[in-house]
């Protein structure tokens, strides 16, 4: 079949058969399709579409295009199950959730990414934990996922090799935004893990990778339809990112943030409750616990007992991190060098909060990367940051800024101060959050 053929085939908004869009993956991954006719293939999809079909064998496609993870030669005593989000600021929920599902009775073989525009990136916080290795061996990563029940860790070059060439073109041809593309994307990366079930967390909101809340919707209706339809039982919460969903936003100050929850500490907190009806959901799909209700006291007794914490100790001392991580933070989590408060201009209740300003205030600070391959300073960031609802008076603070310098901290409170909308308390501001569960 030639690949000329196939992408004349999407130009005219035919249907592509299951057959034509693996053999134009296969060829994406062996490097026989030129850069040309990705984008060509790319700009097609995003102007023509894809009908279910085309978007399951797409995402089965991207999943088949390097190495899927087998997990039954290990004899694993419970499910092989995952969470996946499409990011956002102060979304800390990985590092909380893997450790307490392994307390639980699953294994959660975690691949996760690195910060992305304004959002944060599992792996980034993972790293301001010193010695902590992204990229251990497969053999290491196995033992991990049977014995210690979680090992979150980055892409390898084996797993849906086909999407990293595919995304690095849609980044530079304008054809990100496209529903199918960006489920077999997500998805196809995800399934390539061999997992039993997976839970998405696809957010809502002024912070989150969809524009409108209806974007959201539609792109977690296609997850739930394609991820099952491609054989992995999927269900998505859509949940809020009208704000940071912690009260930080920043590397070293997330993982702090996570050993507090993990302590059992923070159950008030909207991280909490969203982390808590993502494991729910997790492990009722998986069979790890009948109902909510059953799933509610395995997850208390994983906090209360201190075995999810120690979860994630083993996790990170197994990945090379310091063995007393969780007994001596401070000792480790270097903290930034500067701090200082930015102060609400005058008094008023919080309506709004410009939540990719917040995220982009990190960037800048250090916390992120604004050209790939950037150092990243772990000790930057938020804290204390006033949420939705709130009443501050003149010269209250919004937030705390941790920076590395006075210069730094300069540099961004205007804009982070700015990013607060303040007025007469406003019944219209959005404080659910949770809003959906799709299966
Ligand atoms: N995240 C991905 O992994 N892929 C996309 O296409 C968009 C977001």
């Amino acid at each position: 079949m030639l690949i000329q053929d196939i992408l004349r085939r999407k130009r005219d908004a035919e249907a592509l058969d299951a057959d034509a869009i693996h053999t134009f993956m296969r060829g994406v991954a062996d490097g026989s399709v030129g850069d040309a006719q990705i984008g060509a293939f790319a700009m097609a999809v995003v102007l023509n579409g894809m009908n279910r079909d085309e978007a399951i064998a797409l995402t089965e496609a991207t999943r088949d295009s390097g190495q899927v993870l087998r997990w039954h030669d290990l004899h694993l005593d419970g499910p092989v199950l995952d969470k996946h989000s499409t990011g956002g600021v102060g979304d800390l929920v990985s590092l909380v959730l893997g450790p307490w599902i392994a307390a639980c009775g699953g294994h959660v073989p975690m691949i996760s990414g690195r910060g992305l525009g304004h959002t944060g990136g599992t792996l980034d916080k993972l790293e301001a934990i010193p010695g902590y290795d992204v990229t251990p061996d497969d053999a290491r990563f196995r033992r991990l996922v049977k014995d210690v029940g979680v090992a979150i860790i980055g892409q390898t070059g084996t797993l849906a090799p086909a999407d990293k060439r595919l995304y690095g073109v849609r980044d530079v041809t304008a054809t990100v935004e496209s529903l199918p593309l960006i489920v077999a994307s997500i998805l196809g990366k995800k399934l390539a893990c061999g997992l039993d079930t997976l839970v998405m967390d696809v957010k809502v909101g002024n912070g989150a990778f969809m524009p409108t809340a209806e974007a959201s919707r539609e792109l977690a209706e296609a997850i739930v339809a394609i991820g099952s339809s491609a054989g992995t039982p999927t269900s998505v919460l859509l949940t809020d990112m009208n704000q940071p969903l912690a009260d930080c936003a920043g590397n070293a100050l997330e993982v702090h943030e996570a050993l507090r929850l993990l302590r059992g500490e923070g159950r008030d907190s909207r991280l909490y409750r969203v982390t808590h009806a993502l494991a729910t959901e997790m492990l009722v799909q998986a069979g790890l616990a009948t109902d909510a209700d059953d799933a509610a006291i395995r997850l208390e007794t994983a906090l209360a007992s201190g075995e999810a914490l120690e979860r994630f100790a083993r996790m990170v001392h197994g990945l090379g991190g310091p063995s007393d991580l969780a007994e001596r933070p401070a000792h480790y989590l270097a903290p930034a060098p500067c701090t200082t408060e930015v102060v609400a201009p005058r008094a008023g209740t919080v309506n709004a909060i410009d939540t990719r300003a917040l995220g982009l205030g990190v960037v800048e600070l250090g916390g992120g990367r604004r050209n790939a391959g950037d150092a990243i300073d772990p000790r930057v960031g938020l804290s204390h940051i006033t949420p939705l609802g709130e009443r501050v008076e003149a010269g209250q603070p919004l937030l705390r800024l941790h920076a590395a310098s006075q210069t730094d901290a300069d540099a961004v409170s205007r804009r982070l101060r700015e990013a607060f909308t303040l007025g007469e308390p406003d019944p219209a501001v959005p404080t659910s959050l949770i809003h959906a569960t799709l299966r």
